[in-house]
């Protein structure tokens, strides 16, 4: 038995399956990869000019090896059948009812794709839980196999979590930092591990592939994702601070990354982070320190979804509160909606708190972003729905393909997403054509706010207190500590 992997299969085609996919081809001349899915629709998508999902780089690098030895397909059957190694991304959204509701991941798409490995396989099969799940999930993956297993039909399980981030999938692909493979204990597990790690080879320097026990590979992606989303709750708790006292978060964000214990990532204080990973990873994480019953692990992480929160809130009340308590009626361009720059992605984003918070209010919105789908945008708008019935949030909210139309009228600019394109637009003109006096929330902290100022904007961001006229308030208005 060879360590050479000839037939990849990928269950599931979404923002991990397909990128991953693709940059395995591309590095893997030598294998041929076929990524399938339920949904026919997504498949054709992938298969046709428009990826289904926006990401820099993706594009070159599907048009390279698709159909080559990349394939997209809906014939699961014969891709499992033909395959040494499947790989499960099938999504593991938080459940939304029952046991564990608003909690738990929901495992059901993950199951049902062991049992319909479990019901083709005709060969041995090494298969790969790359989706983020709970601790254990390889566990269960393995009981679904082992007990529908045929006769002579081995299945080795192993744990290879995904790190990339979205809108910079490509790169973290082709460069991770580490790749993680957890694998059982045994003569058989290391095997199957070592194939796995020769698939990796291709690419990335042997050192930093990682091996580790299942367990520990399957809670150490939660427990990255945690640490990433808590250095960003503990930035935005100390821009509170600053907004209270004068402080500048920028500036402590600065002073306190320049020690090589911390380093300088991931300290942007903002409106609050978003993405289908961090609430539900950590919200997983807090579930499963309950059921081990660990409370004070379970609130101590509980406590970084519940800062995230306030921050969201905070921002949405500061605008309220800024345009003289009402904004009922008024025009409101939202700038960026995706949950970061460079996405079309929406999941989680601080935009839908923000924007729903203006709604309930009675504001107007008009909303520009440069990637997402404006079917997407009212969607999150709707579903659930704010207090008002779906029609009259699609009454309230008016979708822009422009930025300069997003504004025309508009009282106050919110800016969510850190578009790189914002910072260069023509502000003196967007001044003009808005009502005054003209507002502008920073929630990413990305414009220059004395510019803005000079051109006559009220400006408010996260982190840091102007004062009216645009000047840093005097020393004796600061509450003394
Ligand atoms: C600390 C800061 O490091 C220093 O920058 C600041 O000026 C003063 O406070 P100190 O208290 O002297 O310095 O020691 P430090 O090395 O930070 O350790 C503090 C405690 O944390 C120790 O009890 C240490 O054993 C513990 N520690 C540190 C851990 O338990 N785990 C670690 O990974 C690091
Ligand atoms: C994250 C992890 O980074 C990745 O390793 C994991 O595989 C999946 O989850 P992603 O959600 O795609 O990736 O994006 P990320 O860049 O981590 O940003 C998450 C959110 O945090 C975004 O809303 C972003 O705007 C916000 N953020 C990030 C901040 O507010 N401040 C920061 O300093 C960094
Ligand atoms: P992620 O961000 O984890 O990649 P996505 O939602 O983007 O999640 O993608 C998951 C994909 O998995 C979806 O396209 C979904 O249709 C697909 N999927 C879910 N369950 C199955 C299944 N049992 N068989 C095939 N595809 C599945």
């Amino acid at each position: 038995d060879t360590l050479t992997v000839m037939k990849v299969c990928c269950i599931g085609a979404g923002y991990v399956g397909g990128p991953t996919c693709a940059v395995m081809a591309l590095k893997c001349p030598d294998i041929q990869v076929t990524v399938v899915d339920r949904s026919s629709e997504r498949i054709a998508q992938w298969n046709s000019e428009k990826l289904p999902i926006y990401e820099p780089g993706l594009d070159d690098v599907v048009k390279k090896c698709r159909n080559v030895n990349l394939f997209f397909s809906t014939d699961i059957e014969t891709a499992i059948k033909e395959a040494d190694l499947i790989f499960i991304s099938v999504n593991t959204p938080t459940k939304n009812f029952g046991n564990g509701k608003g909690r738990a991941a929901d495992l059901k798409y993950v199951e049902s794709a062991a049992r319909m490995i479990a019901e083709i396989a005709q060969s041995n099969k090494i298969v790969v839980e790359k989706s983020t799940v709970p601790v254990r999930a390889a566990e269960s993956i393995m009981h679904i196999l082992h007990a529908n297993q045929r006769p002579g039909i081995r299945y080795d399980i192993l744990s290879n979590p995904e790190f990339l981030a979205e809108g910079t999938a490509i790169e973290d692909l082709v460069h991770a930092d580490r790749v993680l493979i957890g694998g059982e204990e045994t003569p058989e597990g290391h095997k199957a591990v070592e194939k796995l790690s020769w698939i990796y080879e291709h690419w990335i320097p042997k050192k930093n592939i990682l091996t580790t026990n299942t367990w520990s590979s399957e809670l150490s992606k939660l427990a990255a994702n945690a640490f990433l989303a808590q250095r960003i709750s503990s930035i935005n708790s100390l821009s509170a601070v600053c907004e209270a006292t004068g402080a500048d978060v920028s500036e402590v964000a600065r002073a306190v990354g320049l020690d090589s214990r911390i380093g300088a990532k991931f300290l942007q204080a903002s409106v609050g982070f978003g993405g289908s990973c961090f609430q539900k990873d950590i919200l997983n994480l807090v579930y499963i320190c309950e059921g081990l019953n660990l409370p004070e692990v379970a609130a101590y992480w509980q406590q970084v979804i519940d800062m995230n929160e306030y921050q969201k809130s905070r921002f949405s009340q500061k605008i309220i509160e800024s345009l003289f308590n009402t904004v009922s009626d008024k025009r409101i361009s939202i700038f960026g909606f995706a949950f970061k720059k460079n996405t079309g992605d929406t999941r989680e984003t601080p935009a839908i708190t923000v924007c729903k918070t203006l709604l309930e209010e009675g504001a107007k919105l008009d909303i520009y972003d440069p990637k997402v789908e404006p079917e997407q945008i009212i969607d999150d708008l709707t579903h659930p729905c704010v207090t008002e019935s779906p029609e009259n949030v699609k009454k309230a909210v008016q979708i822009h393909s422009d930025p300069y139309s997003a504004v025309r009228g508009t009282h106050a600019i919110v800016l969510c997403t850190e578009w790189d394109e914002f910072v260069t637009l023509d502000y003196k003109r967007i001044y003009q054509s808005m009502m005054k006096p003209a507002y502008i929330f920073d929630g990413r902290k990305i414009l220059d706010h004395e510019n803005l100022q000079q051109i006559g904007f009220h400006v408010q961001t996260i982190g840091k207190r102007y004062q009216r006229n645009g000047l840093m308030p005097s020393w004796g208005t600061v509450p003394q500590l």
